[in-house]
């Protein structure tokens, strides 16, 4: 099986959109006086949007980095999230900007924000670069979202296929061929 993978959004694109998103993160923590955020990555497929949303933000900004994976269990019916990483610093009394690659069925954000409220944020919000909402089995709502997209495996700026791809500047549809 040969793998190829096709352009979906360009590297530019990618760059508008983050500047897009960090605009509205500006406006908003204007808005409601917020000079502190907490934005808090996903690993590993996060990571270049983290980084480069970072950036664009102009109020103080703490960086910190959770590695989960999740699980379907047959008992329960929604599943269990395993924290592989987790963070060093508290959230609590922060407003916590949870900073993710993708949702898909929406499972892992879904248990992972359940147990983060528990933690006691001052607010806690996401933000996601791509959405698959066709795929959604967990209610979730992101509350910044860079592209929406249909229901095919991507990968590229930072997300990957069995832990290739991620640094490719672009986003691409694998495709496999013969
Ligand atoms: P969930 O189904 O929303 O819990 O997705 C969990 C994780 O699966 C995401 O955070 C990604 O790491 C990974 N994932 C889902 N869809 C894709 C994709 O199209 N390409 C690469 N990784 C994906
Ligand atoms: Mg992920």
């Amino acid at each position: 099986m040969k793998e190829n993978v096709r352009v979906l959004i360009p590297e530019e694109e990618i760059n508008a959109k983050v500047n897009e998103i960090a605009a509205q993160i500006n406006a908003d923590c204007k808005a409601k006086g917020i000079d502190k955020v907490m934005l808090l990555g996903i690993l590993k497929g996060s990571a270049f949007f983290m980084t480069d949303l970072a950036k664009k933000l102009d109020m103080n900004v703490v960086i910190c980095f959770m590695d989960v994976s999740s699980y379907y269990d047959d008992t329960q019916t929604s599943g269990e999230v395993k924290i592989n990483l987790d963070l060093d610093i508290s959230i609590k009394n922060n407003h916590v900007i949870i900073v993710e690659d993708i949702i898909d069925t929406g499972r892992t954000l879904h248990m992972l924000m359940e147990r983060l409220r528990l933690r006691n944020p001052a607010s806690l919000k996401l933000a996601a670069l791509l959405n698959k909402p066709d795929k959604h089995e967990f209610e979730i709502v992101p509350d910044y979202v860079g592209f929406t997209i249909p229901d095919k495996f991507v990968v590229g700026y930072g997300l990957d296929y069995a832990q290739r791809y991620r640094n490719l500047p672009y986003i691409g549809i694998l495709n496999f061929s013969e």
